[in-house]
């Protein structure tokens, strides 16, 4: 099993119903990673997906390995046939198999570099850990979805679920620099997959790539999107059509309290870290409309739950 997109998830449903349980009881299966031991990489910086992941691990009884590529280990060189005579010090085909020999999970973050769609759309870092470490591996954010930010985005939905199908906004905000589209893709694909309508609000220029966001409904008109919504989640990305390029920085864009006016009561999300007062209004972060410290506690379930299902199927 590897755990890289929703399409890894037969039933998304049960999948948050059994995080939601665990959470519960975070210690029920204290043995089940007995003598296992996880493996984490960061190519990028984190906060989040590596405390609670190494928290999820920690309550499921595993060891747990971490090392930051090209800090406190190698810089890694990805590209076949490569002659390292510049920066890169180790190949992935050497460094892998290394870990795979060490580990039996393997969890990796690479970020896009925002440099070549074709690059990022084929997966090609993530793609050669799998290969070369013959490990199941759970993606800690790839070059284009974040799926276990979404999970845990989808449980925090659950938990504050409106008794009618929820109207869930996913709207672009502006921020200073090019950022990636694996957080919007990743909850664009996720949220297609549960009980809910969903409408991505962006500026023209702005239009996700279909493939993540599916029959999601897109809105260029930011005030009109948000009418009736349950939930808005906030988020950055570059544009997709002008790969990786800043083409709006529209501020009237950031989320305020007046924005919510028309909904239906709104409750607000964001993954963090955030950038306060550009994507997101101190009065709603401070609020009582938002969840994004909810989303964050179930952080530590969403990486539990596939942790638990990853040793019960690789024994
Ligand atoms: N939301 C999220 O993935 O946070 P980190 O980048 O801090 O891990």
């Amino acid at each position: 099993m590897h755990f890289t997109s929703v399409t890894d998830i037969h039933d998304v449903h049960r999948l948050i119903q059994e995080a939601l349980t665990l959470k519960n009881n975070p210690l029920a299966f204290q043995n089940l990673g007995k003598n296992k031991t996880l493996g984490l990489v960061f190519m990028n910086p984190s906060l989040r997906t590596r405390l609670s992941t190494q928290k999820a691990a920690q309550n499921l009884g595993m060891n747990i390995l971490t090392v930051n590529a090209d800090k406190d280990s190698w810089a890694l060189e990805f590209q076949d046939g490569a002659v390292m005579d510049g920066g890169s010090v180790e190949h992935i085909r050497d460094a892998a198999p290394v870990l795979g020999a060490y580990c039996d999970i393997i969890g990796v973050r690479c970020f896009s570099g925002l440099q070549s769609k074709a690059t990022d759309i084929s997966e090609h870092t993530m793609r050669q850990f799998i290969q070369h470490t013959g490990k199941p591996y759970i993606s800690l954010e790839s070059a284009t979805l974040h799926p276990l930010q979404s999970l845990a985005d989808c449980m925090t939905m659950a938990e504050h679920r409106p008794k009618h199908r929820p109207k869930v906004v996913l709207t672009w905000a502006p921020h200073i620099k090019p950022i990636p589209h694996a957080v919007a893709n990743s909850f664009a694909e996720w949220v297609n997959r549960t009980d809910a309508d969903l409408v991505v609000a962006c500026p023209e220029g702005y239009n996700l790539d279909p493939r993540f966001s599916g029959h999601a409904h897109t809105q260029h008109n930011q005030q009109k999107a948000l009418e009736g919504a349950d939930f808005v989640y906030v988020k950055n990305w570059s544009s997709y059509d002008d790969y990786g390029k800043i083409r709006c920085i529209d501020h009237a864009w950031m989320l305020t309290e007046h924005h919510l006016r028309n909904t239906n009561h709104a409750r607000v999300m964001h993954c963090l870290p955030v950038r306060r007062n550009v994507e997101l209004s101190d009065e709603i972060l401070d609020g009582p409309h938002s969840l994004v410290q909810a989303q964050a506690v179930n952080r530590v379930f969403a990486a539990q739950v596939i942790l638990k299902q990853m040793l019960e199927s690789n024994p």
